[in-house]
């Protein structure tokens, strides 16, 4: 990957020597003094559509990337665990009394810690492992990094213990490990698109009946491309804010007497809005509304193979985000503005927002000319310079 403005990264590495995978190994046998029994990779994802939805038990349409976090891993004797990360210096080591409880594993370690609390938890004999990780997800710009890391630790342990586990569970484990362990209060999202994503396919995802469909997103056959700009704007109370829009939404929706937002239809959202006094509360819940129709209406698009057609459909949630649910910043507003203008299908924020990536869909030929264009809006207006990826939709977490 690159940093430099204009030019779009090519996903495949071109030496697999100093590829991720090679680098978690390499990073494993420098520690350990030996080779690692196996890697496990589980990538980043894009939200294509469907933002803030997951916890109101709403559709979801996001697609795994090619960037990915990798874990080397071996077993070994006892209830103990290590790891080290390119990521950090500092390598952890616990044992069963920090994974006993919540909060006695704390920074990036704590990840790994949740995973291993969670499995314990749902009474699971975890083995204890010796594991090295290494990533190109970056840290902090909205792309799941930290599901990542929980989904290929999860892989790992599945496998190094041979634990009856399926494919459907374990979303709901690395959800469990970021919610009580780590207290981060997310919806089921991204644990389920970094575990369950197709490659060449967008995952549409029912959060409160955690079904699946997987539809095809075949962007290179169309001519197309998703450019994924890592704006770079540093997040800003993004937890805080995060956890006040969810709690807004579970407060709407006991005022409209429902379980969930979900269960208020589009059709009927008039007169949903005229029960709520409050107009910073009416905004939130027709944020929540039309962005789950907007997900509804984009996988009958991309059904129908219309992929460009879904531009508009991205561009209106943009819209929605910043206005209703007012979770974007300058930066990535700026970053929409300069994609359309320069002749994208479509753009919005992706992720929780507060900053992180926007993503365009682009004809492929473009992907370049919008990178630039965003570039040098970033710099007339003295931003950070933004990065840019093109997003292949990749395979869920798997063993390599
Ligand atoms: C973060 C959370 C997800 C989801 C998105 C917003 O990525 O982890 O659960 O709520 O924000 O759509």
């Amino acid at each position: 990957m690159t940093d430099r403005a204009g030019e779009v990264a090519d996903p495949a590495p071109a030496d697999p020597g100093r590829d991720v995978a090679g680098r978690a190994a390499a990073g494993f046998l420098h520690r350990y003094g030996e080779p690692p029994a196996g890697r496990w990779a589980a990538p980043g994802r894009a939200n294509l559509i469907g933002e803030h939805t997951d916890y109101n038990d709403g559709f979801v349409l996001p697609f795994a990337l090619p960037l990915r976090t990798v874990v080397a891993a071996a077993p070994r004797d006892g209830a103990r665990w290590s790891v080290c990360s390119e990521f950090s210096e500092h390598p952890a080591e616990f044992g069963a009394d920090e994974v006993a409880a919540p909060g006695r594993v704390t920074g990036w370690a704590a990840y790994v810690a949740g995973v291993v609390w969670a499995l314990r938890e749902a009474g699971h004999d975890v083995p204890g492992a010796r594991l090295a990780v290494a990533s190109d997800v970056p840290v902090g710009s909205g792309l799941s990094s930290s599901a990542a890391l929980e989904a290929a630790v999860l892989a790992a342990l599945v496998d190094l213990g041979g634990l009856e586990l399926t494919a459907e569970q374990l979303p709901r484990l690395a959800q469990r490990a970021e919610n009580a362990y780590v207290g981060a209060p997310t919806g089921i999202m991204d644990q389920s698109a970094v575990i369950r994503c197709r490659a060449g396919h967008a995952l549409f995802l029912d959060c409160r009946t955690e079904a699946v469909e997987h539809i095809p997103f075949d962007l290179a056959a169309a001519g197309l491309a998703v450019l994924v700009v890592d704006t770079r704007a540093p997040h800003r109370h993004a937890d805080g804010e995060y956890a006040s829009r969810r709690a807004a939404c579970e407060s709407a929706a006991e005022l409209l007497g429902v379980p969930a937002l979900r269960d208020v239809p589009a059709a009927d959202l008039g007169a949903a809005l005229a029960r709520l006094d409050d107009d910073e509360t009416r905004r939130r819940v027709r944020h929540v509304v039309t962005e789950d129709q907007r997900v509804l209406d984009t996988v009958e698009l991309l059904r129908a193979g219309r992929i460009r057609d879904v531009g508009p459909l991205l561009t209106a949630s943009h819209a929605s985000m910043r206005d209703d649910f007012e979770i974007t910043v300058p930066e990535v507003d700026t970053a929409v503005e300069a994609a359309l203008a320069a002749g994208a299908y479509g753009a919005r924020m992706t992720g929780g927002g507060f900053g992180g990536c926007v993503l365009a869909l682009v004809d492929a030929a473009r992907a370049d000319a919008t990178a630039d264009a965003v570039a040098s809006a970033y710099a007339e207006r003295g931003y950070r310079t933004p990065r840019f990826h093109r997003a292949t939709p990749a395979p869920g977490a798997h063993r390599l």
